[in-house]
């Protein structure tokens, strides 16, 4: 596998998250791995992450800060091999709109297929979100990528 794309409803606060610390694993251990990150709504196309992710990802060594949101796109589907949805709601939709390789974040390390919590309406939620998030994607690096 090359190509991860992570799925949240907003893009500007968990998916942007998992693309980051993706891109940050990835450069450590000099893998070539195409990452991107997009979300199932149109509301913020063109935002940078908001301040919660950045601040927490700044404080882990990982800045986000250039990312800017996008919607998924039909070309998304034959463009990553793999989709990771941050809850059963972005799933879902992606699999309403014909998305068939899609996979939840929560299905790995452990978390039982738990949905990674929307931080939008609580930002105090993002401890735990940054830690979830890590760990998944640590795990997906584990079991994809054998790092
Ligand atoms: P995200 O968070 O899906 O993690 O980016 C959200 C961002 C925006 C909205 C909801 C969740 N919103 O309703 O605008």
């Amino acid at each position: 596998m090359s190509s991860l794309l992570f799925v949240c409803l907003g893009n500007i606060c968990r998916s942007p998250l998992a693309e980051g610390i993706a891109k940050h694993i990835a450069r450590e251990h000099g893998l070539s791995i195409e990452i991107d990150s997009a979300g199932t709504g149109k509301w913020h196309i063109g935002e940078a992450p908001c301040e919660a992710s950045q601040r927490i990802a700044l404080k882990n060594g990982i800045d986000i800060s250039d990312l800017r949101a996008r919607t998924v796109l039909p070309e998304d589907k034959e463009r990553f091999e793999k989709i990771v949805a941050m809850d059963k709601e972005n799933k879902r939709t992606l699999e309403d709109l014909g998305f068939r390789n899609t996979k939840l974040l929560g299905d790995y390390g452990d978390y039982g297929g738990k949905d990674v919590p929307d931080p939008y309406y609580a930002t105090d939620a993002i401890k735990e979100v940054f830690t979830m998030i890590r760990t998944c994607v640590e795990d997906i690096f584990r079991k994809e990528f054998h790092v």
